[in-house]
């Protein structure tokens, strides 16, 4: 029990006993002071029922009765007739303290349940508006992409827009090219122009590219004919550039399915990117590796290693990007491009990068077979 329970049943027993006090030593000439003592006991009666309750009431109403008759027997002569109305208050004390005893409990039930709906309620209405917070937020995010899809089909019809005037621009520059000897300061410009364009027209196709669906029609692709292709188109590059480009004998042949020349495009950006970052003396392996998935299911796995100049942790946030480039004639498009192709295969492009040290692009494909060779 609280200490505040004990110091109000002191209270009310102190009351108890100081109102019986007043009756027994109260000589009973004065009786207009005993009809008074008489309505006190209703105070800590009702002040019991209103603290404890029923049982509280009912209580404290017992004890002034059982305190209270023998007054009334020994000390007025205790005859029913000539007493009646002290026996009635008797009985008026315990209906005071059990009818106010139960009234205080029903309110008191009652102020609990509205307090449970209060909870309740309050607890749907923070519920409602999580709920439309998150709404709101989807519906933003709706419009965001809505917005960057027109966008998107926007920037490709402009792209097409822009290949063909870009296509005579080229044509006319080379014409007047030849009106020109190398060494005249006009060359030279039209040189530039000419390069300008290329660059420009390089920038347009990859975007076309990135925009182009992938084609729905898939084939049985072998991986190590297209990274054997791919390494053959780049041999000269990379002896120009002294750097050994080595590819590994699959075991076992990896087939998977997809679109061939979307799959070297892809293998040809990334070569492309390490050759790009790697110093002469420097080397690029591509290995290609078998590996289970959780869950049922193969994967092969393709790791691009050069020990070329790394990518810093800031950047790798940023290279899959489309349009970051820290090449002063590069587009940005490569990876983002390559990733889309990938992704479009049910498979994964990975960074592993360390500044300084060297990258590893990792791709991951769903194998459709795996042939072990001889
Ligand atoms: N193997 C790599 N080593 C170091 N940096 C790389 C490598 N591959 C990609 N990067 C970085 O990622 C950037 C984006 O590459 P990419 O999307 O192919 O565009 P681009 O080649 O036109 O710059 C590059 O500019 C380069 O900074
Ligand atoms: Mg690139």
């Amino acid at each position: 029990m609280k200490t505040s329970t004990y110091i109000r049943i002191l209270l009310l027993a102190l009351f108890i006993i100081g109102i019986s006090l007043l009756h027994y030593l109260t000589p009973l000439h004065l009786h207009y002071l005993h009809d008074i003592f008489q309505r006190l006991y209703y105070l800590p009666i009702i002040l019991a029922a209103i603290w404890f309750g029923l049982i509280g009431g009912l209580a404290c109403s017992l004890t002034v009765s059982v305190v209270y008759a023998p007054h009334i027997l020994f000390q007025w002569g205790g005859h029913l007739t000539v007493e009646l109305e002290k026996y009635l208050e008797i009985v008026l004390y315990n209906v005071v303290g059990g009818v106010t005893g139960l009234l205080v409990q029903r309110e008191r039930e009652r102020s609990v349940e509205l307090q449970k709906t209060a909870d309740g309620l309050e607890l749907s209405f923070k519920k409602l508006q999580a709920q439309s917070e998150q709404i709101i937020a989807i519906e933003a995010n709706l419009r965001r992409a809505e917005k960057l899809s027109t966008l998107g089909e926007m920037a490709a019809v402009l792209a097409h827009e822009i290949r063909n005037p870009l296509g005579s621009i080229r044509g006319t520059a080379e014409i007047l090219r030849d009106d020109y000897r190398p060494g005249d300061p006009k060359y030279e410009f039209i040189e530039i122009q000419i390069k300008e364009t290329e660059r420009l027209n390089r920038v347009v196709e990859d975007f076309l590219r990135m925009a182009r669906p992938l084609p729905a029609e898939m084939s049985r692709c072998r991986v190590q004919d297209e990274l054997e292709t791919v390494v053959m188109l780049v041999a000269n590059d990379a002896g120009k550039r002294q750097i050994s480009l080595h590819l590994e004998p699959a075991v076992p042949e990896v087939i998977v399915k997809g679109d061939g020349e979307k799959l070297r495009q892809a293998f040809l950006n990334i070569v492309i990117n390490a050759l790009q970052a790697t110093a002469s003396g420097g080397s690029l392996d591509i290995l290609t590796s078998i590996c289970r998935v959780e869950g049922g299911g193969t994967n092969c796995e393709i790791r691009f290693s050069d020990n070329g100049c790394g990518i810093d942790t800031a950047s790798q946030a940023k290279i899959f990007e489309p349009f970051y480039t820290t090449k002063s004639d590069g587009t940005g498009l490569g990876l983002a491009i390559s990733r889309k192709i990938i992704e479009g295969h049910g498979g994964t492009l990975q960074i592993e990068s360390t500044a300084g040290k060297g990258t590893t692009v990792v791709i991951t494909l769903p194998v459709l077979q795996a042939e072990e060779n001889p």
